[in-house]
């Protein structure tokens, strides 16, 4: 399996997702400063992955700590969930990661620095664990949507690279495939980073799915033809009424898929759900830099310094969506009921 990203002798090791598909280099955090910047400058990316990124910067940091009584340490660690939780604004798993550690601190309060730098390396390793293993059961359950003879599209990198492993979107599509169906994957470039042809790409190539790759710009034309039957994409954040954001394009893809007739799923864990939100508008989306838009690999491909807007996201409106795939089942519209449902459940 791809190993994302690990506890190792007490650093945090990550693929760097920038140098992927050319070079596959891991990166050795040994600060927790070092962890925000790599999620900062997407060497680790994609909603679940940054969760994870985030419990294991933070139980990291605590790790380093010199305070010596439980006070000035608590004082740190508010700080580390703080600088970890200002890197990137619209991943709910971020903040999902970071509420999970501070509830755990705020459970053993009255342990020591050194009883709370165990705690939270434990902690940490369990949200890793069980995002493997949520990603496990999502595909399983998400496979049945998925039949023999379907060529399906996906959008950005929702697989293992995206996750501590499998992936959500990509660990349907992977489940759907380990049970021998028949299955072609179209996969979207995802400008401006191209998180579908650099990392997407890579990861079918490894495990032998079958894929083509083409420009964003072509998904209409190949749904209009009749070669696409469905279409399954993972999700930053999903609010209240089912409404979804995730990576800029995806928008464009639903209202293609709605008007030809063709299924859009959704993929994602629990821990992407943010009921407290009741839609859309209010998701955070992420500005980013006007370079990523201007040039590809350091390379300028339009004229320097124009004006540039590079939003990452966008939000899909629940009516363009005919299922959302979780770990303990697929909710369907109504999503303000099912996904309610499914937040409940054991
Ligand atoms: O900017 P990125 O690469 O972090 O955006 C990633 C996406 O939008 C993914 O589709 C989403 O996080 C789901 S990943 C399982």
């Amino acid at each position: 399996m791809i190993k994302t990203i690990e506890w190792v002798d007490s650093k945090v090791r990550l693929i760097d997702q920038t140098k992927l598909p050319s070079v596959e280099e891991y990166v050795d955090c040994r600060e927790w400063q070092e962890v925000a910047e790599a999620i900062k400058s997407m060497k680790i990316r994609g909603a679940p992955a940054i969760g994870v990124a985030a419990a294991l910067g933070i139980a990291l940091g605590a790790k380093n700590s010199q305070a010596t009584n439980t006070n000035d340490f608590l004082k740190e660690f508010e700080e580390i969930c703080e600088g970890i939780s200002a890197t990137r604004p619209t991943a709910r798993n971020l903040f999902w990661a970071t509420e999970r550690m501070r509830t755990k601190v705020q459970s053993h309060k009255n342990s020591s620095p050194e009883e709370l730098k165990q705690i939270l390396e434990e902690e940490a390793l369990k949200i890793l664990k069980e995002d493997i293993e949520i990603n496990e059961e999502m595909g399983k359950i998400g496979a049945e949507l998925l039949k023999d003879g379907d060529n399906i599209l996906t959008h950005c990198n929702a697989g293992a690279l995206a996750t501590a492993g499998y992936g959500t979107a990509l660990g349907v599509i992977r489940a759907a495939f380990d049970e021998h169906k028949k299955i072609h994957i179209f996969v979207d470039e995802t400008r401006p980073l191209l998180q579908g042809a650099r990392l997407t790409a890579w990861e079918l190539k490894k495990e032998g799915i079958p894929f083509t790759l083409i420009t964003d710009n072509m998904a209409g034309f190949l749904m209009s033809q009749g070669k696409i039957e469905k279409v399954i994409v993972g999700a930053d954040r999903i609010v209240a009424n089912g409404d979804v954001a995730n990576k800029i394009g995806t928008y464009s893809v639903a209202v293609l898929a709605k008007e030809n007739g063709i299924p859009f799923y959704v993929a994602a864990p629990r821990s992407t759900l943010d009921l407290s939100m009741a839609s859309g508008e209010k998701i955070p989306v992420e500005e980013r830099g006007p370079q990523e838009v201007t040039q590809i690999n350091g390379s300028l491909i339009a004229p320097a310094q124009v004006k540039v807007r590079n939003p990452a996201f966008d939000i899909t409106p629940h009516s363009y969506i005919s299922a959302i795939i979780t770990e303990v089942g697929i909710a369907k519209p109504p999503f303000g009921e099912s996904l309610r449902r499914l937040a409940q459940k054991n």
